[in-house]
């Protein structure tokens, strides 16, 4: 079951790599449930979802490592589904880099031209050219154990990129890097695949990585896609309850369903109504029925209390973020045990004119709102 159908808007000539509806077996243990997708020809595509929702067994299926047991791959509208992985032409860059410890950088790079019979001078060629792609000049002829967390990163997307991939795959490169050298890598890889125009999937559970990165973000949870879209599509329109708490953070206050009128919705919240554009309910409604609406804290604002706040509460903290305010307010809502909602606030303001102990009204900005049925 694949509840978001992953139609998108390009043709079959620009698709790289098409899954269809394929389904992954461990044991008795189904961890990829007819999954389809199509990944546009140059486009930067991540897979963000937490441990063990199938990120990695999907890649493996576009490189061959491991076989689908319903469903087909296809690579440049080529099935390859009973393609062994060195037929594929695929660069691969894991985690732990998985370089040879024995051999020279150069000779790392250069492992995948020697297996394709590439001629000696071609291959020195191609080799000098990804060493100065990835800024590894001079590093050849040292082993990896003399380099740096992030030089051998690097070797590691050089030995990919030098066999010219049809597509690169990318699993939680950066991973066991600082911080700093993340964003500088993150800004780095970016750069080289738009400049070679490379179709890419990248794996990450890192949600600030994918919204920095991608083109488009397939959002994963329990061997589904969830959504697949551009980042900012799936962070102001999630489609879905997981996607909306997965990416941000996200505030979830008890609703009701009241009516609709001239494309907007009603919804009862707190002690009043709001009313929002038809769009931000997922689902259809009838009257009364329990919903959840979802607001991030930049869409929730303070207010002086007056009589049509629908929200108010009490400012029980603080938390200063340097560029912003998060303000905690303890919500009255009837029939509701305590519920503690953030505010984000942007510069210093709030901390003067909401102290703690200070009650005031919430206002919510109709277009940051999700509503969806309750979470099981
Ligand atoms: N070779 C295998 N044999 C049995 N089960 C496996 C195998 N590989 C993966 N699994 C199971 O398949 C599920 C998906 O695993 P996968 O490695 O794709 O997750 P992931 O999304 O990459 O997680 P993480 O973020 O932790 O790397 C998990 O439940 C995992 O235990
Ligand atoms: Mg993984």
């Amino acid at each position: 079951m694949n509840p978001v159908p992953c139609e998108p808007g390009f043709s079959q000539a620009d698709t790289a790599v098409s899954l269809e509806g394929v389904v992954k077996k461990y044991h008795d243990q189904t961890v990829l449930h007819a999954v389809s997708l199509k990944i546009r020809r140059g486009e930067f595509l991540t897979l963000l979802g937490p441990s063990g929702c199938g990120k990695t067994t999907l890649l493996n299926l576009i490189a061959g490592f491991a076989e689908a047991d319903r469903g087909e791959v296809f690579i440049d509208g080529q099935p390859v589904t009973s393609e062994p992985p060195h037929r594929r032409q695929i660069g691969l860059v894991f985690q732990n880099y998985a370089l040879f410890p024995h051999m020279t950088v150069e000779r790392n790079i250069g492992y995948g031209l020697r297996m394709q019979g590439v001629p000696r001078d071609e291959a020195a060629r191609r080799i000098r050219d990804a060493m100065a792609m990835v800024k590894l000049d001079g590093l050849g002829h040292r082993k990896p154990r003399e380099l740096s967390g992030g030089q051998q990163q690097r070797v590691a997307l050089a030995r990919a990129l030098v066999i010219q991939p049809k597509v690169l795959l990318l699993d939680e490169p950066f991973s066991a890097l600082d911080k700093s050298l993340r964003g500088s890598m993150q800004v780095e890889i970016r750069e080289i695949q738009r400049r070679l125009g490379l179709t890419t999937v990248f794996v990450t559970h890192d949600q600030g990585e994918a919204l920095a990165m991608s083109d488009r973000i397939a959002v994963m949870s329990g061997g589904v896609i969830r959504q697949i879209a551009p980042p900012a599509e799936l962070y102001q329109s999630p489609q879905d309850p997981f996607v909306a708490s997965f990416l941000g953070d996200v505030n979830i206050l008890p609703a009701h369903y009241h009516g609709q009128s001239a494309g907007d919705v009603q919804l009862r919240l707190g002690s009043g109504l709001i009313s929002l554009s038809q769009d931000r309910l997922v689902n259809a409604s009838h009257e009364g029925e329990r919903l959840d609406v979802y607001v991030r804290p930049e869409h929730l604002r303070m207010e002086s209390l007056h009589p049509a706040s629908v929200l108010s509460g009490t400012v029980v903290n603080h938390v200063f973020q340097g560029d912003h305010i998060n303000t905690f307010v303890d919500v009255d809502l009837p029939m509701t045990a305590r519920q503690i909602v953030t505010v984000r606030s942007p510069g210093l303001g709030a901390l003067q004119q909401w102290p703690v102990g200070a009650v005031a009204g919430l206002a919510l900005a109709g277009e940051g709102v999700s509503v969806f049925s309750p979470r099981p």
